[in-house]
């Protein structure tokens, strides 16, 4: 939640943060703000998208500045609130990525000491606590600031006539780029992309500084040399590409990041100690979660190892008893409810394994062995080629864990699957879901996952109410709601499951509900009883899971665009969620 880019070189300040708090928009987007130094501090901040209302923001001057875009905790979006956020004097701009759990105490403080405050953010108070501190020794007065923080912070700091950022960060994620006679930090390397491949990943206690000589580090008080690392993301990779939305893109780069991902991981990629643990708990949020649904589901059954699979959110609080491993699954690398998972689980000394996209997060820092997804960035708020990334580890672990199972050999028409159903014409579908109020999607075993999933989709982009069930639950009360304007979507693939789904659609279509039915391409029993027949290649329960999938994420994104949505950026949503 919430982005931040610094930048000290020889372009525009303005520029650079400009453009690359556009990259970070997914983490927040309700207002946004920039201040330079000049050697005056100049500061703009407004309600709003920055990709929207950038142009004032770009005329602010100088070489060196701080910027942020917001997804708002504490005070509601405005102009006020959104940051940089400055000290008494107007010398000091302080951006935060986090929560500073402790703020309100810290503000009754401050103000008693005669400070001013003209926001209602848990940020200002670090303003004002570097302002006590400050003497003209930035990194000092920072490094003092933080001592009273408590709670989870990324900060960029800059101070009117100091040719200097400093930054500094506790539980939430600060990446530093190094280029020629120019230096970056953000939340994230996207916005480095096409400037620098060099960059410095900080770990919790860090406090850098960045100027005109270099740059340094510093970890609760010591200097440390930290590794620069190579990313090779290119620059295409964060632009549309001629797509009208990101999301549109990356459903579209499934079939090759399928093809990556499940290739990339070999069985040199898992240790033994991981191939037959006595049990494995997943934890997750979102997507994720419903990607670890799936690995319980394909891995009990083919395995035969008991898989629980756990929600972040909850499990910090309610946590199970624990044997064997504990996986986590996130894109990001830094979702809070997560990484809590992940601490908690080591701190009951299980083996740690995560699966992430993102080289140098966070997850990656605190497990003890990592898989990477090679989905390359996800702009778009809604995970798609994430997922599908998800489901191509997942798949090739149980491959790992199981040789005999023969999977890989089935999940080769993986990318073709996935290119057959992304020219497919879905207008009907998307007639029927558009005017509904809610849908309801429904699936069993395996694609009881990807109703949820489906489900999750479309109401995260189209604000249509939609639930994932597994079909035989409808019956047990959700029956109650159903009628001719309640749309079904029905996963209805052949296997075990293939004749009890033909009769729970036939139970909905009694009451009424309008079908939309997927199932393999010719099934004439389902073609039949349903309104509308959506088909995926007829292959490998697999592959049709991963083609059902991408059909669905489709089915969303085409709905969104009908009802004139914002795609990438629905309302109230943020793409890394880093605070629990
Ligand atoms: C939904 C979506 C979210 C994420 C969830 C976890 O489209 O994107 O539900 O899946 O916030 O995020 P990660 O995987 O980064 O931990």
């Amino acid at each position: 939640m919430c982005g931040i880019v610094g930048y000290i070189g020889f372009r525009s300040a303005a520029d650079v943060i400009v453009e690359g708090l556009q990259k970070l928009e997914y983490r927040g987007y309700d207002s946004f703000g920039v201040a330079t130094s000049n050697p005056h501090l100049a500061v703009y901040k407004c309600e709003g998208k920055i990709s929207e209302k950038f142009e004032k923001a770009r005329e602010l001057h100088g070489s060196i500045g701080v910027g942020h875009t917001r997804w708002a905790t504490h005070g509601v979006p405005s102009d006020r609130n959104a940051h940089p956020h400055l000290d008494c004097t107007g010398r000091i701009a302080v951006v935060h990525n986090g929560i500073i759990e402790n703020y309100s105490a810290l503000t009754r403080e401050l103000k008693e000491r005669g400070h001013t405050f003209l926001s209602e953010t848990d940020t200002e108070v670090v303003a004002h606590l570097i302002e006590e501190a400050y003497d003209g020794d930035l990194r000092a007065a920072v490094a003092q600031a933080i001592t009273h923080l408590k709670g989870s912070y990324a900060l960029l700091v800059t101070a009117e006539g100091h040719e200097e950022i400093v930054a500094a960060r506790d539980s939430s994620p600060l990446v530093l780029g190094i280029g020629d006679q120019e230096l970056f930090a953000a939340s994230d390397v996207t916005p480095l992309i096409g400037y620098t491949e060099r960059v410095v990943y900080l770990d919790d206690g860090d406090l850098a500084t960045l100027d005109r000589e270099g740059w340094h580090v510093y970890h609760h008080g010591t200097p440390v040399k930290r590794a620069i690392e190579h990313v090779d993301w290119d620059v295409e990779t964060v632009r549309k590409g001629g797509f009208p939305h990101y999301m549109l893109k990356e459903i579209f780069e499934q079939p090759k990041v399928f093809y990556d991902t499940f290739h990339g991981i070999t069985p040199e990629s898992l240790p033994e100690r991981y191939r037959r643990p006595s049990e494995i708990t997943v934890v997750a949020c979102g997507s994720s979660y419903h990607a670890g649904l799936v690995f319980k589901y394909l891995c009990e059954s083919t395995c035969r190892i008991p898989v629980r699979a756990e929600l972040g959110s909850e499990f910090k609080y309610f946590t199970p008893p624990l044997k064997g491993i504990v996986m986590v699954i996130t894109q990001s690398g830094e979702t809070a409810d997560t990484l809590a998972a992940l601490k908690k689980a080591k701190a009951y000394n299980c083996p740690t394994l995560a699966i992430t996209n993102v080289l140098g997060s966070t997850v990656t820092r605190i497990a003890d062995h990592t898989l990477y997804m090679r989905a390359g960035p996800e702009i778009s708020v809604a995970a798609t080629k994430s997922f599908v990334a998800q489901l191509a580890v997942l798949m090739q672990l149980v491959n790992l864990m199981s040789p005999k199972s023969g999977l890989s050999g089935s999940l080769e028409r993986a990318n073709s699957a996935i290119d057959e159903v992304l020219l497919q014409d879905i207008g009907r579908a998307v007639e029927i879901c558009r005017p509904a109020e809610h849908l309801f999607y429904v699936g069993r075993g395996l694609f009881y996952p990807i109703a949820l999933e489906g489900a999750l989709k479309m109401k995260e982009i189209s604000y249509i109410h939609a639930e994932g069930y597994a079909a035989g639950e409808l019956k047990h009360g959700p029956f109650a709601l159903l009628s001719e304007e309640t749309p079904v979507v029905a996963l209805c693939s052949p296997g075990d499951t293939y004749s009890i789904m033909l009769s729970n659609i036939k139970e909905m279509k009694a009451r009424k509900a309008p079908i939309i039915g997927i199932g393999a391409r010719g099934d004439r029993e389902l073609i039949d009883i349903v309104d509308v027949f959506l088909p995926i290649p007829e292959s490998h329960e697999l592959v049709q899971l991963i083609a059902t999938s991408v059909l669905l994420q489709q089915l969303a994104y085409q709905t969104a665009v009908a009802l004139g949505r914002d795609v990438d950026q629905p309302r109230n949503l943020a793409k890394s969620v880093t605070v629990e």
